[in-house]
């Protein structure tokens, strides 16, 4: 196990480049079950979920090369196995991305039923009614899916809710259906533009991603690619906010920050001061902050992932606002443990009411998740004494190079495994 132990107090001020997306890089592996050819990634994070995504690859039947920031992926074994097993996809559930491609490509496919996580039950229902519309069976049993189609056939696909999972899933399974599918109200995450832009450089012929309605025109046969991860824009707002916690100036490079017009309106509304450029943005923190209430929602509106970060930013910011959670039922562990270091926060149903005080101070705190991990680092930098983060194999699941970005920006944080 390994904590991170902050001292806090001190501005985050310089420049660091921010990484691959995450959420970008899984199904874009994914999509490489689709052909036999061979698939390059580049600008990919070297984060734990990368590491179990390479894992089911193998085990699927892929040979994985990993270089710094580059996976290739060529085929191995003659055949592709058709499960996902609970050993990997209990690591993460996103591994649920393989059903469309091994539909797809097998005609069945056998995956373990993720179940609930620490932010919410996280049902797969709108994937399975996405299949079963293209004619696909769907059996439970033993804690796995299983799908069958002898052939999938294009549909019309109206989603109950714009889920990003589910139109990753039906991207990667229409690609190869026959005869034109169409999705309707799509989730419209940039992370579904690289996707469809990885699939169509392999041969697909989708139009319309990054709007609610999408066009797929099934083919026969995908090729390969050779595809640059788009930058991870939860990454960039982290770093945004933790400048603006911190009193401080950073300057974040090799991102696009059209992916975060939302977040940094209402950064621009606190009273933080924003520079965009095509390939940078800085943020600089200003005298008397502003609080601003938000409500989380699908893109283009502000991200869920970004909303525990907010709070801590808000524990800050004299004045009264609140949080509201609208995509995840249960996202607010990190409350809890704000609480520990000083914050004046108080949950009402699917809102937090945040009262800005004027200084937290450290002590041991424990992640919940990923983006939970990335709030309580951010109040760390803030406190006053030492902030020790307990679990912090969470936040290795998404943010890459973390202690050394924070340290060039000047924080004093460092790993120890106890
Ligand atoms: C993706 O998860 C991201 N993960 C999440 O990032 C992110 O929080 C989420 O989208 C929302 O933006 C990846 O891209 C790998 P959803 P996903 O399907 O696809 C409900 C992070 O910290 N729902 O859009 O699982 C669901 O329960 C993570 O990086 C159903 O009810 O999200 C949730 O309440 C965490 N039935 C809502 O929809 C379904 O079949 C949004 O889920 C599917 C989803």
């Amino acid at each position: 196990m390994d904590k991170i132990i902050i001292h806090g107090g001190r501005k985050l001020n310089g420049t660091i480049r921010i990484s691959g997306s995450k959420n970008a890089a899984l199904p874009i592996l994914a999509a490489s079950l689709l052909t036999d050819e061979v698939c390059e990634a580049d600008n990919v994070p070297d984060l734990a979920d990368i590491g179990t995504t390479v894992a089911l690859l193998e085990f699927i039947g892929k040979k994985v090369e990993r270089r710094p920031n580059k996976v290739i992926i060529s085929p191995d074994k003659q055949r592709l196995s058709d499960t996902a097993p609970y050993d990997l996809v209990r690591k993460m559930r996103a591994s649920v991305l393989v059903m469309g491609p091994l539909l797809a490509r097998l005609g069945h496919v056998k995956v373990s039923l993720p179940g609930g996580c620490a932010i919410g039950a996280r049902p797969i229902d709108i994937h399975l009614d996405g299949f079963s519309k293209m004619g696909a069976e769907i059996e439970l049993s033993g804690g796995y899916v299983e799908v069958k189609a002898k052939e999938l056939s294009g549909a019309r696909i109206v989603f109950r809710y714009p889920s990003v999972g589910a139109t990753e899933n039906l991207l990667l399974a229409s690609v190869l259906a026959k005869g034109p599918t169409i999705i309707e109200n799509a989730a419209r995450e940039p992370e579904i533009i690289d996707l469809a832009d990885v699939l169509n450089k392999m041969g697909a012929k989708i139009t319309g991603a990054g709007q609610s309605t999408i066009h797929i025109h099934g083919v026969d046969k995908l090729g390969g690619f050779k595809h640059e991860v788009i930058p991870d824009r939860i990454e960039t707002a982290t770093y945004l906010i933790a400048a603006a916690v911190t009193k401080g100036s950073v300057k974040l490079l090799h991102t696009n920050s059209s992916f975060i017009k939302a977040i940094v309106r209402k950064l621009v509304s606190a009273g933080l001061k924003i520079t965009e450029g095509p390939d940078y943005i800085s943020a600089k923190w200003t005298k008397n902050l502003k609080p601003q209430n938000i409500r989380t929602a699908v893109y283009p509106d502000f991200p869920t992932d970004v909303q525990a970060q907010w709070m801590a930013l808000m524990a800050l910011v004299p004045g009264s606002s609140y949080i509201e959670e609208t995509v995840f039922e249960n996202r607010f562990l990190h409350v809890g443990e704000l609480q520990r270091l000083g914050a004046d926060l108080r949950i009402r149903g699917s809102r937090v009411i945040i009262n800005g005080v004027k200084r937290l101070s450290g002590a041991p705190i424990m992640v919940s998740d990923l983006r939970a991990g990335a709030a309580l680092i951010i109040a760390g930098l803030a406190a006053g004494g030492k902030t020790e983060v307990l679990r912090v194999y969470h936040l290795d699941r998404g943010y890459e190079k973390l202690e050394q970005k924070l340290r060039k920006l000047g924080a004093r944080v460092r790993r120890i495994s106890y």
